[in-house]
């Protein structure tokens, strides 16, 4: 096999769950760690790749190496801006992150009290609005395009309807109807989806899929 060289190459990587703001102390969010797309910085910077992370500041995952670029973000509408302002010049960009695909249609300023939304009038519901697609609102000339799938079920057919919807060069999906893979594990399963077609990678580390899926991008981008 080829060795991984990214060396030459500007890599941008999202990673973990967007939060969206309903008060000042609460928020939706979602199980993903940052793990998966942290691992996939690491190896591309152990590669020669220079690298810039767009990190949600939920994410539990695994440390950083040094000499990657780390941006901060928190909601869905953040990271859209950040990937946005990051993506030119880039050589390849992977859509790791887990998206919030809605948000609180408004946020209140002031913490919202108990006694404010009774049940006996009604109790509180929560309106929400659409966030937009990042990985499909991205300009794809000039990089090759990475994004994932999170699926419970029919998860190759889903990607590969992801791959045409979101103009991605590669879908890389995950069946997360398995706990032991997926958010937040140390491991993941997932399947790499071109217009090639699909290679189910085994089960491994998210460092193994990490390097598997550089791997796949170097020798497609070809
Ligand atoms: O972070 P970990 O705990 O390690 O878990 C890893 C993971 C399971 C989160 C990761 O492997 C994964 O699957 N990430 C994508 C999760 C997801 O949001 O999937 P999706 O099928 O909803 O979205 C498809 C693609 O569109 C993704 O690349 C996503 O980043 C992107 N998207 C989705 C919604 C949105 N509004 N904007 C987007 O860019």
């Amino acid at each position: 096999t080829e060795t991984l060289d990214l060396s030459g190459n500007r890599i941008l990587v999202s990673a973990g769950g967007t939060t969206e703001k309903l008060d000042p102390v609460r928020f939706l969010t979602n199980r993903s760690s940052g793990k998966m797309g942290v691992a996939i910085a690491n190896v591309a910077t152990l590669a020669g790749g220079q690298v810039t992370l767009v990190q949600t500041n939920h994410a539990v995952g695994l440390p950083v190496l040094p000499g990657i670029k780390v941006i901060t973000v928190e909601s869905a509408q953040e990271l859209y801006d950040q990937m946005h302002a990051q993506v030119a010049d880039q050589d390849i960009v992977i859509m790791s992150a887990a998206v919030s695909d809605y948000r609180a249609a408004n946020q209140a300023d002031q913490k919202m009290k108990k006694n404010q939304f009774s049940s006996d009038e009604g109790g509180l519901t929560l309106n929400l609005v659409e966030n937009p697609d990042i990985l499909a609102s991205l300009p794809k000339e000039g990089h090759y395009t990475v994004g994932f799938a999170a699926e419970t079920q029919d998860v190759i057919a889903y990607a590969e309807q992801k791959l045409v919807k979101k103009g991605a060069d590669m879908i890389v999906a995950n069946d997360v109807s398995d706990q032991t893979i997926g958010f937040n594990s140390d491991e993941n399963q997932v399947t790499l989806v071109t217009t090639e077609g699909a290679i189910t990678l085994e089960r491994q580390s998210k460092i193994g899929v990490a390097a598997n899926i550089l791997a796949a991008v170097q020798e497609h981008k070809k």
